[in-house]
């Protein structure tokens, strides 16, 4: 689908899209489409239970005295009130409206006036803006492997324009925002894909073509982890016929001049597919666990935001990237295995493989680049879905400032985080007779004891965040702006945190 920005024109075909104002109440661009048809669009909203509220959405077809061959009617609410993500999701419902329905054409208009300050709602660019990147988010596909779908179940709408005053401005605006989208486009691929099509090379290889961008691409192999003393990770790989690989992106946004201090640091867990191990999973649902690498998916389509858009900030991205199988080479419950830290670890149950991922990734990531922050996300534990759904990330933090930068951030987007304690009593849990740790605590307070054990390799004075995205990464339901699949959850929420905290003005 192309989107394009034109100024205000007579539209000659297709699907008109404009938004009503609670109570049924037009703003001008409905009410002149509302005159040119003889009142239709009043009549319909009067024949239907439409109200104008937001979410609602009314198809008033082929209305006479119009070119269009519809007019989609997209209830506002309060159009002062309406925020970034509200007009978002007009854009997306309005585009799977419109696939359904079969239009392969549609304008959008944007009504003028109401611009910026005074605490009214935001000018009509940043509207239109917002309008278009809420389709764009809609749009997204997973078809590739769907041969027989048949012509009239595909997606139909080709071409989206959007009408309004300020069109160049509104395409400057889109075209940053459509930035941020390439990265989710990018880890919804990478999540989407089967186990056997991604694995940790065939990710590194999906990766490398980041360096068109300016990402910096480092990759360590088995025999360079081995020299590092990364047990840790080696041992949840070691019953897979895939390598495992360490995949580094650098993207330094900052002049060599500036002083620039360390980077700020993302870090993925990266398991390809996750069987359990020799504590193997049950069948049902295994294949759930081709998205267990949907950390690393985030930080890698992060990297790419952050490059194309030129963010002014040094960055790293780090994915741990292995497959977790049960076979003749594989790990054992019982298993003593040493970090690249220094620290052994009893490895008590080998389905908790993330943490141990994790354990090497972050300390490689902590001796290599001295990071002023870091933030790692990890699908880590089935507990984090029990304690809060598919509504919110899972936030483990030693640091307040970061906590509720990421909470900010979280809100402004739609991907929200909250956050859950951590402390020494937790730390004990995970103590072990035979090891400095084993790998998983009791039953209770599971995801806890996982964060507990990822800080266990965070240094001293260091800020850190951990986000559970188990319960956030796949979804099964449409939503406005994500379509049922691999979300992207964590993409747009770090790329605001850092274009609000990170980058220099
Ligand atoms: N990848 C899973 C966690 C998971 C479960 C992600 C469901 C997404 C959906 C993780 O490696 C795992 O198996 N965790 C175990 C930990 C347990 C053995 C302590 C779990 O949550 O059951
Ligand atoms: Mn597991
Ligand atoms: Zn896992």
């Amino acid at each position: 689908m192309r989107i394009t920005f034109a100024k205000p024109a007579k539209i000659a075909r297709g699907a008109v899209v404009t938004g009503v104002a609670a109570d049924r109440k037009m703003p001008k661009a409905a009410a002149d489409l509302d005159r040119a048809s003889g009142g239709a669009l009043g009549r319909a909203m009067e024949a239907s239970r439409f109200q104008g509220k937001k979410g609602e959405i009314l198809e008033v077809l082929a209305p006479a005295g119009l070119g269009a061959s519809r007019v989609l009617l997209v209830g506002m609410g309060d159009p002062e009130k309406l925020g970034e993500r509200d007009l978002e999701d007009m854009g997306g419902s309005a585009l799977t409206r419109l696939n359904r329905v079969g239009e392969s054409e549609a304008t959008l208009l944007v009504n003028a006036g109401r611009g910026g300050g005074k605490g009214k709602g935001a000018a009509a660019a940043e509207r239109a803006a917002r309008y278009a990147y809420g389709a764009l988010l809609a749009s997204y596909r997973f078809d590739r492997y769907r041969t027989k779908e048949p012509k009239e179940k595909k997606p139909s709408l080709k071409k989206l324009t959007v009408m309004v005053g300020e069109s160049t401005e509104a395409k400057r605006l889109y075209g940053e925002l459509e930035k941020v989208a390439g990265g989710v486009f990018l880890t919804r691929d990478l999540v989407s894909e089967p186990a056997n099509v991604i694995n940790p090379k065939s990710f590194v290889a999906e990766a490398r073509a980041l360096d068109k961008l300016g990402v910096k691409i480092k990759v360590l192999g088995e025999a360079q982890m081995r020299r590092l003393g990364m047990g840790s990770l080696l041992g949840v790989a070691q019953g897979s016929a895939n390598e495992p690989q360490l995949l580094v992106m650098e993207w330094n946004g900052l002049p060599r001049s500036a002083k620039a201090g360390g980077p700020v640091a993302f870090v993925g867990k990266g398991v390809t597919f996750d069987t359990g191990g020799i504590s193997i999973k049950p069948a049902g649902g295994m294949e759930d666990m081709k998205w267990d690498m949907g950390g690393a998916g985030v930080v890698a389509g992060l990297m790419k935001a952050l490059a194309a858009r030129k963010a002014k900030v040094n960055a790293v991205g780090i994915c741990g990237l292995v497959e977790n199988m049960p076979s003749g080479t594989a790990q054992r419950p019982g298993d003593i295995v040493t970090s690249m830290s220094g620290q052994t670890i009893e490895v008590i149950n080998t389905d908790a493989e993330g943490r141990l991922v994790l354990a090497d990734a972050l300390w490689y990531l902590q001796e290599t680049y001295k990071p002023r922050m870091i933030v790692d996300l990890a699908t880590l534990t089935g507990a984090i879905i029990i304690a809060l759904g598919a509504e919110h990330a899972g936030l483990f933090s030693n640091d307040d400032t970061l906590s509720e930068q990421l909470t900010e951030a979280g809100k402004a987007v739609g991907e929200p985080v909250w956050r859950m304690p951590l402390s020494e009593a937790y730390d004990k849990l995970i103590d072990s007779d035979a090891a400095d740790m084993k790998n998983v605590g009791n039953r209770s307070a599971g995801s806890i004891t996982a964060a507990q054990f990822i800080q266990r390799f965070i240094k001293k004075g260091t800020p850190w965040a951990h986000l559970d995205i188990a319960g956030v990464t796949w979804t099964k339901k449409d939503k406005p702006t994500v379509p049922k699949g691999g979300t992207a959850f964590g993409v747009r929420l770090l790329d605001r945190m850092v274009a609000t905290h990170y980058e220099a003005k």
